[in-house]
């Protein structure tokens, strides 16, 4: 390291001794080096000059009237403004106590009287570039700390943009999809019922006119059971592309869920679920479509009860969420239906086999199923039937055991414009 590396001009020194010759001879020695120089003649004045003056480096003298050199450094040590400036002191002879001591109240180095000027240059210069080289150490520390956190800050709000972008175009395609399903099958369904219809009655008439041919009559059941599939997953199709057909009334969904699970249990669907419900007694009532509604539980009920194989347990609970702990969570990306009375959520939980990953995008998707015998269309309806409610549904499940479906409402009154 060279001096020419160092531009060390203009650093402040502050040199403090009670005997103005001693000054003097220092000041000269420094003059060259063209450091901007301050004097104290005492401990206290050094203490009050020091930080108003926030030198770079002190020179003290240790043998002064007052307060001395030791004293002195000690309190400027203590002050954070001129804590951090190093100090060489000044001992009038070589005496290894005095430099030790000096060095024990914070001292860095020391010269001694009678100054030889090549040793204070040297000794000045060195102090003052090491002085120099903190400094630039702690600016770039600094400045890496504020340009980490602000990448940091970036990165973060770019990865939340990111994410509701992700999430709210997920949403747009999954409507739009299903928006186009629907068109086209609506169109489909009308076709196939009609002649589906004519099939039923010939299937009819021949059983009658066959009643005793037993084969004949047994094709023909297998028939019927087709038609009646085909039914089903027509009339399916056609609720799913119902537009605009939902009728609302101001319904407590409680209410709802109770009818849908007691008609399933009467039906004997849930005869080996363990059903809890754990419905929340201070629900508001809500503008819904109760039919459409019923649908939607009665798929999900039975999908669970699918998934758990029959035997497990159906946990069907509901929640209400004021307005100010769902701001987030209320979906106002797509929704039209203002969002002013806080949620319902409606959660169903079962301990059946659980949803693996690979599968999770899907299964709002029209025809998607694990399940060659079954539609695929439960959750695509349900999907739509939420979404024009202007709620949400979505699955959770870690992919092994157990899945549960939220439903999320927004609580709609008659006159609160929607
Ligand atoms: N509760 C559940 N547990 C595990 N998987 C489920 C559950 N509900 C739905 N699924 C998965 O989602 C698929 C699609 O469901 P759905 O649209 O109702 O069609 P379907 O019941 O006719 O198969 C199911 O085939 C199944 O793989
Ligand atoms: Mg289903």
């Amino acid at each position: 390291m060279n001096n020419e590396t160092f531009d060390l001009k203009g650093m402040k020194i502050l040199i403090v001794d009670d005997t103005p010759p001693n000054i003097d001879v220092l000041r000269k020695t420094l003059e060259p080096e063209q450091y901007e120089i301050a004097i104290a003649l005492s401990g206290e004045a050094a203490l009050k000059v020091a930080p108003k003056f926030l030198p770079d480096l002190v020179l003290l003298d240790i043998r002064m009237p007052g307060i001395d050199g030791y004293e002195t450094c000690r309190k400027l040590k203590e002050n954070e403004s001129t804590g951090k400036a190093p100090v060489i002191f000044i001992s009038a002879n070589n005496d290894t106590k005095d430099i030790l001591k000096g060095f024990r109240v914070g001292g860095v180095d020391y010269i001694t009287k009678p100054f030889q000027a090549e040793e204070v240059l040297a000794r000045v210069r060195t102090h003052l570039q090491l002085q120099l080289l903190i400094k630039e150490h702690e600016a770039a520390r600094a400045k890496m700390k504020q340009t980490a956190m602000e990448l940091l800050t970036k990165n973060n709000r770019s990865q939340e943009a990111m994410q509701q972008l992700k999430s709210a175009q997920k949403k747009l395609v999954q409507s739009e999809k299903l928006a186009g399903i629907g068109r086209l099958a609506e169109g489909m369904c009308h076709e196939i019922l009609n002649p589906l219809n004519v099939i039923f009655g010939i299937t009819q008439a021949m059983e009658m006119e066959r009643s005793e041919d037993e084969d004949i009559l047994k094709d023909l059941a297998s028939i019927t059971e087709e038609i009646k599939r085909i039914e089903t997953i027509t009339n399916k199709l056609i609720d799913f592309s119902a537009k605009g057909e939902i009728q609302l009334e101001s319904v407590n969904i409680n209410d709802v869920i109770q009818k849908v699970m007691e008609n399933l249990k009467n039906e004997g669907q849930l005869d080996k679920v363990e059903v809890n419900q754990d419905l929340a007694p201070d629900l508001p009532n809500s503008l819904l479509d109760p039919g459409l509604m019923e649908q939607v539980f009665i798929n999900l009920a039975s999908n669970a009860k699918h998934a758990m194989d029959a035997y497990g347990t159906l946990t069907v609970s509901t929640e209400f969420l004021a307005k100010e702990n769902n701001a987030k969570s209320a979906d106002s990306t797509i929704s039209p239906i203002p969002n002013d009375g806080g949620l319902l959520r409606v959660k169903f939980s079962d301990t059946g086999k659980g949803i693996p990953k690979e599968h999770m995008g899907k299964i709002f998707d029209p025809f998607f199923s694990t399940d060659p015998d079954m539609t695929g269309l439960g959750l695509s309806v349900s999907y739509s039937v939420v979404e024009k409610h202007g709620g949400t549904i979505t699955a959770d499940s870690n992919g092994e055991k157990g899945a549960t479906f939220i439903i999320d409402l927004p609580v709609v009154h008659r006159n609160s414009g929607a």
